[in-house]
């Protein structure tokens, strides 16, 4: 329960810090969708370049890509997602509320939430006895309707002329925008495999339920990686990036006894994968606690096959109206390692399909796992002090500097060292207050240092320097400043 109101807390904070808003909330907010806020959309961008610069900067082997969300409706097919992409959903027939089948619980115990998604055209037909089960909505037992098939995917519209108006989904993932583009990049650069391509950004489920703020929501960020390597050397590179990415978390601060991995059972895992494991954070909700914060799978080379099958498709889709229920892909021609999306492997003289590791991570489901790792209240001289302890690469403010009074020529010295400061680091001017009170909303921000322009500054050229996490004060010299910050800030 403690831990319950604990996810409140940060809700109440991100809200009144203008981290994290409801969308649309002067309308009466739409469900599951949230805006971003002054300090949120610092936070999100640190979490976002963090990972960037782990996947993509520090290494020699991964390039960057930003496709576009809409795509041609063939990549759906062949990916799987426009067949598989479905949860299982059941109606209570007391309340009419829709519900996964697999988040049924029973009135011992929880539901576990790991079921992969389902067939669409199989799913009626596979037998689930719903007989105990409690209705999430309105608490009755057993009241369910035959278990169906629920789409995930959103549709949109593509084109102005009714002739030529196209049914698109927006992309549930990113990964499919790499697969698709894994001829051009190797066309256009050096690369050559094992190697990687990254993408960061939005992607779109349609989920039954979303839950707990901004942990599943219908339109969220993703940062995913597919890396490329030979078959039978997969096994390797999976090992490899599930140890990058658990060291990406701690090293950002994320303590590590939230975190750990849970290995898929086969029987769990996703139509492309041989395997996956979930790095798991323990958030403060749920009966369980431990819920997924990102997934590493070994794709094989399903997807650039099913491209491949996909490619040799298109004319059959023309034929069929563009109607992607039409159609089937076409069955892999015998000579699929000649086509298009092989790899010639000049050092071994062997040409393969690659396989592929993804670590797939959630933009927003971080931040709220750094938000949760990072709150702490704590009690200092009778009152409660809120702090984010962020990772200094992760705090929205890194610095805020400010006069003691508004008088003596502080204003004018701390608004000079702001404008040199400001230039390198996301830094905060502020005079208004008691200065206790101004150090208090910046720990309650995250700032990790504050420099304060006080009366000794005039007399010896120093100011206060204050660290968030231990509240010490030492004086720096005015001219030293900035080396001094950024022994601390770039880490
Ligand atoms: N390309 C593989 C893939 O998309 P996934 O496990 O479905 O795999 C990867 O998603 C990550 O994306 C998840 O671990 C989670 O962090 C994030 N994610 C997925 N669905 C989400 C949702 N509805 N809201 C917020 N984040 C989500």
């Amino acid at each position: 329960m403690a831990q319950l109101a604990k996810l409140d807390d940060i809700v109440a904070l991100c809200k009144r810090r203008g981290f994290i808003f409801q969308s649309s909330e002067i309308y009466g907010g739409l469900a599951s969708c949230y805006d971003y806020g002054p300090l949120g959309v610092e936070l999100k961008r640190n979490v976002r370049e963090a990972w960037w610069k782990a996947v993509v900067k520090m290494r020699d082997d991964v390039v960057g890509l930003d496709c576009s969300i809409l795509m041609h409706p063939l990549v759906w097919k062949a990916s799987g997602h426009a067949d598989k992409f479905a949860d299982l959903v059941t109606v209570c027939k007391k309340c009419n509320t829709r519900s996964r089948v697999d988040h049924l619980a029973d009135h011992h115990g929880h539901a576990e939430e790991h079921t992969e998604h389902v067939d669409i055209d199989k799913a009626a037909a596979t037998p689930h006895d719903l007989s105990r089960k409690v209705c999430p909505a309105c608490g009755a037992v057993g009241q369910f309707g035959a278990p169906m098939a629920f789409r995930l995917m959103f549709e949109t519209q593509m084109g102005a002329n009714v002739e030529d108006t196209m049914t698109l989904f927006l992309r549930p993932e990113t990964a499919q925008g790499i697969f698709v583009n894994f001829r051009n990049v190797l066309d256009t650069t050096r690369v050559k495999i094992p190697f990687g391509i990254a993408q960061i950004g939005k992607s779109f489920r349609n989920e039954v339920t979303t839950k707990a703020f901004i942990f599943r929501t219908r339109e969220f960020e993703q940062a995913e990686l597919e890396f490329f390597c030979a078959p039978g050397t997969d096994d390797e590179w999976y090992e490899h990036w599930k140890a990058e990415r658990f060291r990406w978390y701690t090293d950002l601060g994320i303590r590590k006894e939230n975190l750990r991995f849970r290995e898929h059972d086969p029987d769990e895992l996703a139509h492309y994968a041989k395997a996956c494991v979930d790095v798991e954070y323990r958030f403060p909700f749920g009966q369980g606690d431990w819920q997924e914060l990102e997934g590493i799978a070994n794709r094989t080379d399903y997807d650039l096959r099913q491209h491949q099958r996909g490619m040799r498709t298109v004319n059959d889709w023309m034929a069929a109206g563009r109607d992607l229920t039409a159609i089937g892909l076409k069955e892999e021609a015998e000579d699929y390692l000649s086509g298009p999306l092989s790899y010639f492997d000049e050092q071994t003289r062997q040409r393969f399909i690659p396989y592929v590791i993804e670590p797939s991570a959630g933009v927003d489901r971080s931040t709220l796992a750094f938000l949760v790792d990072a709150y702490d209240e704590e009690e200092v001289r009778g009152e409660v002090r809120n702090v984010l302890r962020f990772h200094p690469a992760l705090a929205p403010v890194k610095v805020a500097i400010f006069p003691l009074v508004k008088k003596d020529g502080m204003p004018e010295t701390a608004r000079a060292l702001y404008d040199d400061l400001k230039r390198r680091y996301a830094s905060f001017y502020d005079e208004k207050g008691a200065i206790g009170r101004r150090y208090r909303r910046q720990d309650e921000a995250g700032t990790p240092y504050c420099v304060t322009v006080d009366g000794q500054t005039k007399e010896d050229g120093t100011v206060t320097m204050r660290d968030r996490d231990s509240m010490e004060q030492i004086r720096v010299p005015l001219d030293q400043v900035r080396t001094w910050l950024s022994e601390k800030l770039d880490v």
